[in-house]
């Protein structure tokens, strides 16, 4: 089967490796990946939210099944568009319709649907500039932190914690008047939950599901969670606070529900679900939905899945999970993440990454992985082209011995201004 991933990240490349695992994957394509999908698959010029060129690369590529990385193209409803298309409806296709995708691209969607079916969730109201003045009355009812989000999609930016009510109202105003653009024009103003965060991830058909192995995301820039936030900067797999009695509650109180509210919805939904989670005293509360993986736990969570992936990839997008069992290997996933130094504010680009001959074969069967998200080849060299550049990702038996190899490996790696967290997993192991 001819296979195209859409996304360029380390999230993409890693689904892309273990696509290629599968005895069933034959010709592997990425649109537009990045150096390192290019060790194990052919790149292809365009972008995921041009769905006119997807549709040129599918059929002159003979392209099979269709896997998409990030939000935004199915936010856009590349999946409606596959499906409204003659040539592409038959198309294996692992991704949302825009209806599933609002999801993630309305907070307030996400919300009324949790509230809806009972899946727990902090208390919350939702509102536009014309009830600026209920808001600033909501902010007064809740106690300090005060938790603000952007309606719609911002990059992951658009999550405000703040400590006074005035700071809240004022940024609520600055919110509803266009600090994030058309994404703030609706705020959803919500309780804090305090507690640990963790990530878990399904596969759905829309009536049946896998549970993938679930991860822990640092997402500050600074050790010991200081500092700006940014899209993740390392992930462990497993949790060791996620124990069985955890997962089930999970399973019962959000997964099932989840699930079955989406048929309910009448949503095409074969793709991704990632839950993310605060685990509030033992008790599970979902703090968002997104319809894709999450990067970096994707490229701990890969390595760690023993079964074809490819094959419930496959199973997911035909509706037919019903008794796919996934397999799960017991040792650990560690992923640290380079960025380039000022992000995630401004940084330069162009740097050339040397040091480990990994950067070159991550299709390699070791324990060690790199991973290429902000990478581009230029004149032979692979030079860095984003925030986030490369990850590097160890299995190992404990996170100890994954700490070792992953920052041993870490060491060789060398571009002008590189920075990365040193205290990845070190939480876990006390
Ligand atoms: P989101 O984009 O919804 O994932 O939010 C970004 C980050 O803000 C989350 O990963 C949490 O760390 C934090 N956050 C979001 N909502 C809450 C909440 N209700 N209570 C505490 N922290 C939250
Ligand atoms: N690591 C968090 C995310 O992908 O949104």
């Amino acid at each position: 089967m001819n296979v195209l991933v859409l996304g360029s990240g380390g999230r993409e490349h890693a689904i892309a490796w273990k696509i290629r695992q599968s005895e069933n994957c034959g010709k592997l394509f990425c649109m537009p990946g990045n150096p390192g999908t290019a060790q194990i698959a052919t790149n292809l010029e365009g972008s995921a939210n041009d769905f006119e060129t997807v549709k040129k690369a599918v059929l002159s590529n003979d392209i099979q099944m269709v896997v998409v990385g990030p939000e935004e193209p199915l936010v856009l409803g590349i999946r409606d568009f596959f499906a409204a298309d003659a040539q592409l409806k038959d198309i294996l296709f692992v991704g949302p319709c825009k209806k599933g995708a609002m999801l993630e691209g309305s907070k307030n969607f996400a919300k009324e649907f949790m509230d809806k079916y009972a899946i727990p969730t902090a208390r919350y109201k939702s509102f536009s500039i014309d009830t600026l003045h209920e808001g600033e009355a909501f902010i007064d009812s809740l106690t300090a932190p005060y938790v603000l989000k952007a309606d719609g999609l911002a990059a992951g930016k658009g999550v405000l914690i703040l400590d006074s009510p005035d700071q809240a109202k004022a940024e609520l105003r600055n919110m509803l008047s266009g600090k994030f653009g058309e994404a703030s024009s609706t705020v959803v103003i919500e309780q804090f939950l305090s507690g640990i965060e963790l990530s878990v991830f399904i596969l759905t058909d829309g009536e049946e599901y896998l549970v993938l192995p679930e991860a822990k995301d640092y997402k500050r820039i600074g050790e010991e969670d200081t500092g700006l936030n940014t899209g993740g900067m390392g992930s462990v797999s497993p949790v060791s606070f996620a124990d069985k009695a955890f997962m089930e509650k999970v399973e019962e109180r959000i997964i099932r529900p989840t699930v079955s509210a989406l048929k309910k919805e009448g949503m095409d939904y074969r793709g991704f679900i990632f839950i993310g989670l605060m685990n509030c005293g033992g008790d599970p509360y979902v703090i968002e939905y997104n319809v894709r993986m999450g990067d970096p736990e994707t490229e701990s969570v890969m390595t760690r899945i023993k079964s074809d992936f490819l094959q419930h990839l496959c199973a997911t997008a035909k509706g037919r999970l019903k008794g796919e069992k996934i397999e799960i290997d017991d040792s650990c996933a560690l992923t640290v993440v380079a960025v380039s130094g000022g992000y995630p504010q401004g940084y330069k680009k162009g740097y050339e990454i040397t040091g480990s001959g990994n950067l070159y074969s991550c299709g390699s069967e070791g324990d060690i992985k790199i991973f290429h998200a902000g990478t581009t080849e230029k004149e032979g060299k692979i030079v860095t082209s984003g925030g986030r550049v490369l990850t590097v990702t160890v299995n190992g038996h404990d996170i100890g011995t994954c700490r070792q190899a992953a920052y041993g490996e870490m060491e060789k790696i060398h571009f002008t201004d590189i920075y990365f967290r040193r205290d990845i997993g070190l939480d876990l192991l006390k």
